[in-house]
């Protein structure tokens, strides 16, 4: 009989970064709450977790993250309200989300780090394979990208990073891999054989950048535990991942979409159009805006 890999049931969402990319905007509001075009940041995430049949929730949060349990929150005055103007649509809308998932909330009290915000999970996650979501890269793509990493999680039955080729002047930005380039799992899925967080360009092995999505093992957790604290006092994923790959392969998935950094401006702005460019209600009036603004000229 084939061997059938434990599924993955849970999502893990860090929020608990302090966003400082996106001051002043994020001094009392976290940037997962930004809006592109009407739903903020994290709800994209949240959906394609709930696409890639992914339904239980865990949202590690920070001081100043309460609009974030709000949002996933059932409002009651609200719901009647729309009810009794027969907003019936609107309705479907806003009950949907907390309909379609069940969410726990972990706090991480210090914002020590990625590597950290995960370990903090440990007790809701437990013995089984989870995924990690960063809400502010925002993916389109069909399938769902988490769906695309856990199609070839059931295949390797091991850790499966989103990864994404980036210019190799970006690299230093990003977590990179070096990967087994003899063997062949199948289109854009590699071996891992070493990670990098945030390189210098002359040092970077490739230009593979680890992206905001990951099938992880619980076998992260003593990994991270033991993982140092880096020269900023923070406990890095990269690092956590780079001590597991000493005890158990690890992969990497080149994911068919097209991803957003909503963390900084730029990417936040291009965010914004292209999801409005996306929305049959929006598209044309916003075109003809954009259109009118003479772009090429002075
Ligand atoms: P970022 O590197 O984007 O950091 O974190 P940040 O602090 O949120 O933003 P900047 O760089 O200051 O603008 C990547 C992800 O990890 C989470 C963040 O919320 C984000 O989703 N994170 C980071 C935590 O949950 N806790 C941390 O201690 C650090």
């Amino acid at each position: 009989m084939a061997h059938m890999t434990t599924p993955v049931r849970k999502a893990v969402f860090p929020a608990a970064g302090l966003g400082t990319r996106f001051l002043p905007a994020t001094k009392a509001q976290p940037k997962e709450m930004l809006v592109l075009v009407d739903k903020p940041v994290i709800q994209y995430g949240v959906e394609e977790a709930v696409e890639s049949g992914v339904d239980n929730i865990v949202i590690v949060t920070g001081r100043g993250k309460n609009a974030i349990e709000d949002h996933f929150d059932a409002n009651i005055e609200l719901e009647s309200f729309l009810e009794q103007r027969g907003k019936t649509q609107l309705l479907e809308e806003i009950r949907k989300i907390t309909r379609l998932i069940q969410v726990a909330y972990v706090r991480q009290g210090e914002p020590l780090g990625l590597g950290h915000a995960v370990l903090v999970t440990k007790n809701l996650v437990n013995n089984e394979p989870f995924a990690v979501i960063l809400g502010d890269d925002v993916i389109d793509a069909r399938p769902p990208a988490l769906k695309q990493m856990i199609d070839v999680y059931n295949r390797v039955d091991g850790p499966v990073l989103a990864v994404e080729r980036v210019p190799m002047e970006d690299v230093s930005s990003y977590g990179i891999v070096a990967i087994d380039e003899s063997a062949e799992l199948g289109p854009g899925v590699h071996r891992i054989v070493d990670l990098v967080e945030k390189p210098k360009r002359e040092d970077a092995p490739s230009n593979l950048a680890i992206i905001g999505r990951y099938i992880l093992t619980p076998d992260i957790f003593p990994a991270l535990e033991e993982t140092a604290r880096d020269g900023s006092g923070e406990i890095q994923l990269t690092d956590g991942l780079r001590r597991l790959l000493k005890t158990r392969p690890i992969y990497a998935c080149e994911i068919n979409g097209v991803r957003h950094d909503t963390g900084n401006k730029l990417g936040f702005l291009k965010a914004v159009v292209y999801f409005a460019m996306r929305r049959p209600d929006l598209a044309e009036p916003f075109r003809r805006y954009l259109e009118s603004l003479n772009l090429n000229g002075h």
